[in-house]
């Protein structure tokens, strides 16, 4: 059955072979480079030096996040890395995120000021909203976690404190994270600044090919977290599956002559979407972002679509243990949000 929706052109050029990673140009009309280097689960004492390698291997774009509990070790990454003329502010693309606890009106500007203190910038190119959730304000420094209690601030009166943080100049685009497409549309039907970007967890195991279509339609970018499954990481904390082992991807990959982790990224950037792969080891940061000399074939693009388990690893961090224990677990296993 042919689609009724005009499916999406691409929004960036892969066509070339320059090692430069393109970008992807928003709906605010801001460039973004199409590949992220992410910074969940980085250890402390280990991110710092692993965004500087990052630098070095040529990524220009920083996926961060208040919650993740790294900024200021990163904002002392970032000023040696200025200082020693590694890269310039101004070529860099940062994005920042809005946590849960962080959702009060008033709280918005202060929560966004807080992170950009500590990373030593004054804007950051992209500020979203990580989960379409409110929980009760639990200090600045001190981002709630554990048996979180629902908030009282709706989602749209958080969004419109975020446009006021573009007009105020501390971001130059806006939008959200782990959204699902009802909760996309809503925010697309009240919104005066468009989202710029929904940022989700997409991968071969996990498609979301509605909510892909849905947002690439209307102008929103998607940007994939966890793009390669999580990694060895989550098959060692909960047992998941690990895309990168699946035979099937390294049939392809051994075909293009490069690697499961390399086919598993270039099949997300040719169905047009951006990605932040996530690695603090050297070898793998340069593998993860040498992405534009190849190009997975129309059948390998097809066998790879095969893969779809509707499995979600949720693993950004899953909100559903965050309630765990607490007043609004509403049961045994926590809440879930995506229920
Ligand atoms: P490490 O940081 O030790 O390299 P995701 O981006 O889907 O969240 O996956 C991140 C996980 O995948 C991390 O455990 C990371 O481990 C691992 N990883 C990142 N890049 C690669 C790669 N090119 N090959 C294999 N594993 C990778």
């Amino acid at each position: 059955m042919s689609p009724a929706y005009t499916k999406p052109g691409p929004a960036f050029d892969l066509t070339g072979t320059s090692p430069t990673t393109p970008t992807y140009k928003l709906n605010s009309g801001h460039e973004m480079p199409v590949v992220a280097y992410g910074t969940y689960r980085s250890a402390p004492g280990e991110v710092g030096p692993a965004v500087i390698e990052a630098l070095k291997a040529g990524y220009r774009h920083l996926d961060l996040a208040h919650v993740y509990r790294n900024e200021k070790e990163i904002g002392g990454a970032l000023k040696q890395a200025f200082d020693e003329g590694i890269v310039k502010r101004e070529d860099l693309f940062i994005t920042g995120k809005l946590w849960n606890s962080d959702h009060d009106v008033d709280i918005v500007p202060q929560a966004c000021d807080t992170s950009l203190k500590d990373l030593q910038i004054d804007h950051f190119d992209l500020y979203v909203i990580h989960f379409p959730i409110c929980w009760k304000h639990t200090g600045l420094d001190t981002p709630g976690y554990g048996a979180s209690e629902l908030g009282d601030t709706s989602l749209i009166d958080t969004w419109h404190a975020m446009e006021a943080l573009v007009d105020a100049g501390k971001t130059r685009s806006i939008g959200v994270s782990n959204y699902p497409l009802v909760l996309m549309h809503d925010l697309t039907t009240q919104a005066k600044i468009q989202p710029a970007c929904n940022q989700i967890e997409v991968n071969a195991y996990y498609q979301r090919e509605s909510l892909v279509n849905y947002c690439l339609s209307r102008g929103i970018c998607v940007t994939a977290h966890t793009p390669l499954g999580g990694g060895a990481t989550n098959t060692e904390t909960w047992g998941t599956v690990n895309p990168l082992t699946e035979p099937l991807i390294k049939e392809v990959a051994d075909a293009c002559g490069k690697s499961p982790a390399q086919v598993l990224l270039r099949w997300l950037l040719q169905r047009g979407i951006c990605i932040l792969p996530k690695s603090v080891k050297p070898h793998r940061m340069a593998q993860n972002i040498d992405l534009f000399d190849f190009s997975i074939p129309d059948d390998g693009m097809d066998k790879i679509t095969t893969l779809e388990r509707y499995h979600s690893f949720k693993s950004n961090p899953n909100p559903l243990p965050a309630f765990l224990g607490g007043k609004d677990a509403y049961s045994a296993e926590g809440t879930d949000i995506f229920d």
